[in-house]
């Protein structure tokens, strides 16, 4: 028997990669020899001490109850020291932190706190796919604004003020950007919260990408004043190769957070101990990590960039991150030249278009995959091209 669906699902569709990875799944299993080198799960190991951690943890008195709501009073700090050591940011432990199931659920909470139907959302453009499918799914209307190449991917400020922004609610940002790699800087930040306060608008930076080869990192809340205004989610599946772990946060002032919390309490019940350990000693793990880990992906990027030489695509070698975002030559169709690598050369890239139509002759590359299957894909493509 068919069973009606709610309205607020006609308005999105299942995620691409959980339909494309579906199908390179079942090529994977029909014998073809896949290269993915389209999505940023981190194929590294976590830090030794966050699996002792969560070994250990799993005797613990308690270790399978639920958990508090906000977090362990030893994860809130662990949160709290970080953001003071690696943003120079300092939080209430109590009321200015909140942690998350990976910073993807923060999305939807935050916006189920603050938007109401027929709300308007400033998103970026190209951007995570995600701000647009939950905004829809509240039934709040997407706006978008053009990131470009010419002004290095950052907000263009004079057309925004152009625009109608009288029912602006809220405005994604995302800085180090996903998938351009643009680091975005302080004097970005502080022009954003200028135009949020003026506006009214909650700004939401999303802020999962400041470790990976990003030599400054910095906190939207590292602005004077951005508490007014602004909220930031940061996670650790990236920074600690921690993905499938589901661990991020939400931090900012506290009218924020517990309107937050209002949403979140009432749709999970904590985080399972054994994984607040691990987190814990993630935060707290010393420099030579972070080290440790770029050097990894440095390398695998100077094979990206070789590869993408031979795709004839263009990159920028300034730019941060987990991907390499690479222009297509002139007149090629991100998702056409996406299946034909798929389909002819066994390599599965992102396309552009995913993120937007202004990603649209760009392809994204992710580093989290091992140097010798990169230059496996360059000698498939050097014999094909
Ligand atoms: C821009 C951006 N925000 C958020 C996320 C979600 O990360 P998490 O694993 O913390 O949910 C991703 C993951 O790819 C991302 O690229």
């Amino acid at each position: 028997m068919s069973i009606q669906t709610a309205k607020r699902l006609e308005t999105v569709k299942e995620y691409y990669f959980s339909t494309k990875l579906r199908e390179v799944r079942s090529l994977i299993a029909s014998g073809k020899p896949i290269l993915n080198m389209a999505i940023g799960s981190p194929d590294l190991d976590p830090p030794q001490k966050v699996l002792e951690e969560i070994k250990s943890a799993l005797f613990e008195e308690g270790a399978h109850k639920y958990q508090s709501y906000q977090g362990i009073p030893e994860f809130r700090q662990a949160i709290v020291d970080f953001y003071d050591q690696k943003y120079g940011v300092s939080l209430d432990v109590e009321k200015e932190v909140l942690p998350l199931l990976g910073s993807k659920e923060g999305i939807m909470h935050i916006s189920m706190a603050y938007l109401n139907e027929g709300d308007k959302v400033l998103i970026p453009n190209p951007g995570y796919p995600t701000y647009t499918s939950v905004s829809k799914l509240l039934r709040a209307e997407p706006i978008y604004y053009d990131l470009d190449e010419q002004r290095n991917w950052e907000p263009d400020f004079e057309a925004l003020e152009k625009e109608d922004l009288e029912n602006i609610k809220m405005m994604w940002v995302n800085y180090p950007h996903m998938p351009t790699g643009a680091s975005g800087n302080l004097a970005l930040f502080k022009r954003l919260v200028a135009f949020a306060k003026e506006h009214k608008i909650l700004l939401v930076n999303d802020n999962p990408y400041s470790f990976v080869l990003n030599e400054n990192p910095i906190s939207i809340l590292a602005v004077e004043g951005a508490r007014d205004v602004a909220l930031e989610l940061n996670s650790l599946s990236k920074t600690f190769n921690m993905a499938g772990w589901r661990v991020g946060m939400v931090t900012g002032c506290p009218d924020k957070i517990g309107a937050v919390l209002k949403v979140k309490s009432n749709m999970d019940s904590g985080m399972f101990l054994g994984i607040q350990k691990g987190a814990i000693a993630a935060l707290r793990i010393e420099e030579v990590w972070y080290k440790r880990m770029n050097a990894i992906y440095e390398e695998r990027r100077k094979l990206i960039w070789e590869l993408a030489t031979v795709l004839k695509c263009s990159f920028d070698r300034e730019a941060t991150g987990m991907f390499v975002w690479a222009k297509l030559p002139e007149g090629k169709d991100a998702e056409e030249y996406i299946d034909h690598l798929l389909y002819e050369h066994d390599i599965f890239i992102a396309p552009g278009s995913i993120f937007g139509d202004k990603g649209n002759g760009y392809i994204r590359f992710s580093l989290c995959i091992p140097e010798q299957q990169i230059k496996e894909a360059i000698n498939r493509l050097q014999v094909a091209v």
